[in-house]
């Protein structure tokens, strides 16, 4: 039987399996390193060693109503697109509400975890901590989580480009970029195009005279804001528009996903352009970036090739000399130095795990590994799933396939992600933001069934098929059930307007009303010419959008 569940960090995702446990009447003791919770999204002036670190200006990149824990909406008042310190103070508020803190022992950092002599029997593992004293501890536990994050050890690529050593210049990571102060006047160049490149180089840019944000690869650039300015992701992801994906044909998807972005900028003009389409791979969340190019100051590079005393050299031969920083965005390393080796390291240098949760070798299955995937979508959500997947499979009540299946699919999977993310620990990474939902819901036995809701609920049912996928779903029927479901999903774009709500605007009387039959009418026509025009798919949809919108989500 499983008791005791050791959760390793109280970042978002340590905090969401402390709940997560205690739901299903387990023992969570969560050990985290500092002294708060909150992991990377709480910011420190300066770096720390094994520790996450994020800039100042940190903005989320995916929506409040997307990003939330599936029982615990966002202040209605929180902007759509929060800075970092109000999103700590979400999980401060989801801390307090579920009364997370006393299972939390601060201060308090994991040095190892190993399994026991008789494991196989009772799937039992040894754990050391160093308390806030320095002293060691030994505790045993029934099961264990690993949320210690994976961005805790930048990943800085200088042996690759020659003369570094000589380099008269600062290089530094942005994992210890905190602000552009230091930029003023300065000509920086930013190495790497990743949703911090992106971010980094923009507010360099502002400070500094000239930035250069040099990239391999170049993106396809978006910004949060969707048609009439609504939040990306609550646009972007709802199972209406996966059901179409999945049905239309992918190259046709893929031009017209190329069109619709370069008719905001043109990503070749704009010096952006990627090989990859722009299905294959997460774009660049960035709302400022282009607007910097075009004010010429930012300017767009190929890969760096190597460095001079005073400047660099890109792969197209172009110098700049006069240099003062190089800002190398490149990401991290994942690692768990806790962990046995026998469970981390795997050929591809990467953390072996099926379904990204649980490493194919172990019997009994009673570790699990969260947050250790990337995804075009928030990650808090998935992590929540995680959890409640792993504490089904750890308490027997879901059984994972046997050993060989598992390291099947995991090949499979990894196939077929290799043609978008040809390194393998990349393709690894990746999964699919609603089919990776939908089966651990499934597992969990919770995945909304859609047929009985629509006819049952059909109100319901349209805001979950055509409205965004917001996780609340996973809350409407099965273990778990919080009956604030329904309405939270009904009123989830209430809980988006309300920010904007700051000055009272002029009603539009004179705008025709359209009550539904005429919407029927006007709608139909107004599909069927878009459909003899052909105007493509992102069209159509952008219209169904709207008028669905208009009718049925609004109220
Ligand atoms: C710059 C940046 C921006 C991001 N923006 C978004 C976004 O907008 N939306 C989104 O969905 N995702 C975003 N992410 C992804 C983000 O990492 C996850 O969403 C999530 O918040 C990570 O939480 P975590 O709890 O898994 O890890 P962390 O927040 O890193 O927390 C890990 C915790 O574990 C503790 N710990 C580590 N090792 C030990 C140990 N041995 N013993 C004890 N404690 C330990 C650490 O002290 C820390 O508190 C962003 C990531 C980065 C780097
Ligand atoms: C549908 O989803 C894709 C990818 O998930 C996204 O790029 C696209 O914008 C979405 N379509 C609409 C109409 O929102
Ligand atoms: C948001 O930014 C983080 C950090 O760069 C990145 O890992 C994540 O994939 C981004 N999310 C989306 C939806 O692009
Ligand atoms: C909710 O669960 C019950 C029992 O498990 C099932 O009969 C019912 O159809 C489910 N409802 C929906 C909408 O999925």
């Amino acid at each position: 039987m499983v008791g005791r569940v050791a959760v390793i960090g109280a970042g978002s995702s340590g905090l969401v399996c402390v709940k997560v446990c205690v739901d299903e009447g387990l023992q969570p003791v969560c050990f985290e390193r500092s002294d708060d919770i909150g992991g990377l999204w709480r910011f420190k002036e300066s770096p720390e060693l094994e520790r996450a670190s994020i800039y100042h200006s940190l903005v989320v990149n995916t929506s409040k109503e997307m990003m939330c824990f599936s029982d615990y909406p966002m202040p209605a008042d929180y902007p759509n697109y929060m800075h970092n310190s109000q999103l700590l103070q979400y999980y401060r508020l989801y801390a307090e509400y579920f009364d997370l803190l006393r299972h939390v022992h601060f201060k308090t950092t994991v040095k190892s975890v190993s399994q026991r002599a008789d494991s196989s029997k009772s799937g039992q593992w040894d754990i050391v901590t160093v308390n806030r004293d320095g002293e060691e501890e030994r505790h045993v536990f029934d099961a264990v989580l690993v949320c210690s994050g994976h961005y805790t050890h930048p990943s800085l690529p200088l042996k690759d480009f020659p003369g570094h050593e000589k380099f008269s210049g600062r290089c530094l990571h942005s994992w210890e970029f905190k602000d552009a102060d230091a930029c003023r006047g300065k000509r920086v160049v930013v190495v790497g195009i990743g949703n911090s490149g992106g971010d980094i180089a923009v507010e360099i840019s502002r400070s500094a005279e000239k930035t250069f944000l040099s990239t391999r690869q170049g993106a396809w650039v978006i910004g949060r804001m969707s048609s009439a300015g609504l939040p990306l992701d609550m646009t972007a992801i709802t199972r209406l528009n996966n059901t179409l994906m999945r049905l239309l044909p992918k190259t046709l998807i893929n031009w017209a996903a190329e069109r619709s972005l370069n008719q905001r900028y043109d990503h070749r003009v704009y010096g952006l352009q990627p090989r990859h389409r722009p299905l294959d791979r997460r774009p660049l969340i960035n709302d400022d970036l282009p607007g910097r190019i075009l004010q010429g100051a930012l300017v767009m590079k190929p890969n760096l090739r190597k460095f001079t005393e005073s400047g660099v050299v890109f792969e197209d031969g172009s110098v700049e000399e006069n240099i003062d920083s190089v800002v190398f965005c490149t990401g991290y390393k994942g690692t768990f130095p806790f962990l046995p080796a026998s469970l981390t390291e795997s050929s591809h240098r990467e953390f072996t795990l099926y379904k990204r949760v649980f490493p194919p070798s172990l019997s009994p299955p009673t570790l699990a590994v969260m947050g250790l995937f990337q995804t075009k979508g928030p990650i808090m959500p998935i992590v929540e799933m995680q959890a409640r997947w792993a504490v089904k499979v750890f308490t027997g009540m879901s059984r994972l396939p046997p050993e060989k299946k598992m390291l099947n699919v995991i090949k499979s999977e990894r196939k077929m992600n290799i043609k978008s993310y040809p390194c393998p620990r990349q393709a690894a990474l990746q999964v699919d933001y609603i089919s990776y939902l939908d089966f651990m819901a499934e597992q969990v036995g919770v995945r909304p069934n859609l047929l009985v809701l629509l006819l049952t609920d059909p109100v319901l049912w349209m805001k979950v098929f055509c409205g965004p996928l917001t996780p609340y779903q996973y809350r409407l029927n099965g273990s778990g059930r919080w009956t604030g479901a329904r309405q939270a999903i009904l009123t989830q774009w209430e809980r988006v307007l309300q920010p904007f709500r700051t000055r009272s605007v002029p009603e539009l009387d004179s705008r025709p009303s359209l009550s539904p039959p005429w919407m029927l009418v006007f709608g139909g026509s107004l599909v069927a010419a878009l459909v003899l025009s052909l105007q493509g798919p992102y069209q159509i949809l952008d219209c169904c959008k709207h008028l669905l919108w208009d009718s049925w989500l609004m109220g």
